[in-house]
């Protein structure tokens, strides 16, 4: 179970062996004497400053993108406010060296912080941009893009024990990524996803304006709530509505090892966990021979339990009084996003400790598996000695009432639910993971008749970069190329993030192995 659990940051205190390529137009020393006007020092780390490496490392999460060969940032800027950040777009545009923005580093393939190619980029790390400010009245909160979840859901449940925010499980996301590219947790089935709540937005764009919703324009402001925010400028800060939650609610996971009759729960739960009443969510983590079942109910046990029994009998005949946990909202941020044991106060830690590399990639499911083909993946896939873990969290509901071209995020009705596909291991150097990435990428192929297709389709925040790169033409990323991945995480929402790119970044100078190309009128 360990595994399913946040997989936690680490600090590394590895000496790097940093290079850069730098292009012929680009000018670091001119870059950095530009910062020098406007940025206090002391919040600039070239990689020549003994800070660079502790700064850099501070929020890697996986320890693959810590090895020597990843392009590394000529420097890191931490701006402590929005004409900071402004200065590095203004100075990176003269000087030609890109910028990357991190807030909480948690991206699956350390695109915030590290480069493919190579190119002279720096690093815009919003950690030290993260107040919370909450409107109790109003139920509303404006988040800046540096904070973690748990230092929002933190903030929200000093203010009341009523209120919450529909987000991700692990407390260490980061906002800024994480809003940006969708969203998704606990509270989705009865509020959707993160990005559905965000009400107004601060954007430095790549002319480093400082726009709120009504000056980027319907479009950009569309793109920034789904369709990942580095494709369109820098997010400092979101305005979002807190929602409504009873001042108990309860929580339950119950292992059912195959022996026990996993199968015939797991096969059931496909098709009951979407339209279960929406306040309950009863997400499944399948490793090695057990499924695990966990629920949040926005509710005490009580009622809880003849829902169970009714709705889902399989499960519920096997569940009795002694499985609930009745507790805080605030408390089960905890119960789901961390080990045991740890405590409310423990979501407000910006640097739980992994040292796990990690690959991860993700599937969306329309039509329920037949039972046997659960019964080929417990015995072949999760058997195996490399195996890794199957996470499924089920959709419908809220996630799934809103219209497809309302957000970026297109995975809305008909889907059933989410999968990820999760591995890790403890040990680098040559030949460190190859067999868990293999698994990985292997258990991928043997899946695709089973799940959606025609585009096959992935959630853009459990970014993978075996779906696709951009490939750049002239200067700016290909549309067409983009394509193989785009409309797997935007379906036919892509045409409408390139076109947004195009009135808010045209030269593509916000890009990465995976941002939106720009797509230009008449095109
Ligand atoms: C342990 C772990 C648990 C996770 N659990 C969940 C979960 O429960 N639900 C879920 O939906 N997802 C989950 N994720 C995925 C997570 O939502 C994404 O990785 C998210 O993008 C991370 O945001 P970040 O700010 O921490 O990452 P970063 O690495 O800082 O950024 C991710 C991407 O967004 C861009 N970006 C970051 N900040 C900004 C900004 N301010 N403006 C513009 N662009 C920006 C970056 O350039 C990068 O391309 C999990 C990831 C991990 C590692
Ligand atoms: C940002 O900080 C700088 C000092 O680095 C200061 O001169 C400037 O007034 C600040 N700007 C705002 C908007 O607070
Ligand atoms: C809160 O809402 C009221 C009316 O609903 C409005 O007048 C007020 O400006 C709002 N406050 C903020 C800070 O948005
Ligand atoms: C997997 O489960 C089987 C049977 O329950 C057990 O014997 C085995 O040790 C487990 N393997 C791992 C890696 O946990
Ligand atoms: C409740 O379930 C647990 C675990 O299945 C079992 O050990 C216990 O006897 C049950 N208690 C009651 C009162 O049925
Ligand atoms: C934060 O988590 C890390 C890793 O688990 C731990 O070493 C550290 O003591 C924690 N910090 C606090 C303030 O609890
Ligand atoms: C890309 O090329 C166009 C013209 O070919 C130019 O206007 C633009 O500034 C270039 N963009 C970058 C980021 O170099």
């Amino acid at each position: 179970m360990a595994m399913a659990k946040c997989l936690a940051p680490v600090l590394i205190f590895t000496v790097f062996c940093c290079y850069a390529f730098i292009p012929s137009h680009a000018s670091p020393d001119d870059f950095f004497q530009c910062l020098s006007a406007s940025i206090p020092c002391q919040l600039v780390h070239a990689q020549s400053s003994p800070s660079f490496t502790s700064v850099l490392v501070s929020s890697i999460r996986n320890q693959r993108f810590t090895a020597p060969a990843t392009v590394r940032p000529l420097g890191i800027i931490a701006p402590t406010n929005a004409s900071h950040v402004q200065a590095a777009v203004v100075c990176g545009r003269r000087h030609g060296v890109r910028l990357r923005v991190r807030s909480g580093g948690h991206d699956y393939e350390g695109l915030s912080y590290r480069s493919l190619r190579p190119e002279a980029f720096a690093v815009v790390d919003l950690s030290n941009l993260r107040g919370v400010r909450i409107d109790k009245q109003n139920s509303t909160a404006w988040v800046d893009s540096g904070a973690t979840l748990g230092e929002l859901y933190y903030a929200i449940a000093q203010a009341s024990n009523q209120l919450a925010f529909p987000a991700g499980l692990c407390p260490t996301i980061g906002v800024g990524g994480h809003f940006s590219g969708g969203g998704f947790g606990t509270l989705l089935r009865k509020y959707g996803l993160a990005a559905d709540n965000v009400l107004d937005a601060v954007l430095v764009d790549a002319q480093g304006r400082l726009l709120d919703k009504n000056a980027m324009g319907d479009d950009v402001f569309w793109a920034i709530r789904g369709g990942g925010g580095e494709s369109f400028g820098i997010v400092l800060s979101w305005q979002v509505r807190l929602v409504p939650i009873p001042p108990t609610v309860t929580a339950f996971r119950i292992p059912v090892s195959v022996d026990e009759g996993a199968m015939d729960v797991l096969t059931r739960w496909q098709e009951v966990a979407p339209v279960l009443p929406d306040d309950l969510f009863i997400r499944v983590l399948l490793q090695n021979q057990t499924a695990t079942f966990e629920a949040l109910y926005l509710g005490t046990c009580d009622p809880l339990l003849p829902v169970m029994r009714c709705r889902f009998r399989e499960l519920g005949m096997r569940m009795n009084r002694t499985h609930c946990q009745e507790m805080t909202w605030i408390q089960s941020v905890p119960y789901f996003g961390m080990g045991a044991g740890a405590t409310v106060e423990d979501v407000l830690n910006r640097t739980a400790a992994t040292s796990a590399y990690t690959k991860m990639t993700s599937d969306y499911v329309r039509q329920a598996i037949r039972r046997d083909a659960w019964e080929n993946i417990f015995a072949t896939w999760l058997a195996r000695p490399d195996a890794g873990i199957m996470i499924l969290d089920p959709y419908g509901a809220a996630i799934s009432g809103v219209p497809e071209p309302a957000t970026p995020f297109p995975h809305r009705a008909g889907v059933l639910y989410n999968i990820q596909y999760v591995n890790l291991w403890f040990a680098g150097g040559d030949g460190g993971g190859a067999a868990q990435m293999k698994w990985v990428r292997d258990f991928y192929a043997f899946m695709e008749p089973y799940v959606a297709s025609s585009p096959r389709e992935a959630y853009f925040n459990y970014r993978d970069l075996d779906l696709g790169e951009n490939a750049v033409v002239g200067n700016v990323s290909s549309y067409e190329a983009g394509k193989v991945w785009g409309e797997k995480y935007f379906r036919d929402n892509y045409r409408r993030l390139a076109m947004a790119k195009a009135q808010i970044d045209p030269d593509d100078y916000f890009r990465n192995e995976q941002s939106i190309p720009p797509l230009g009128p008449g095109k």
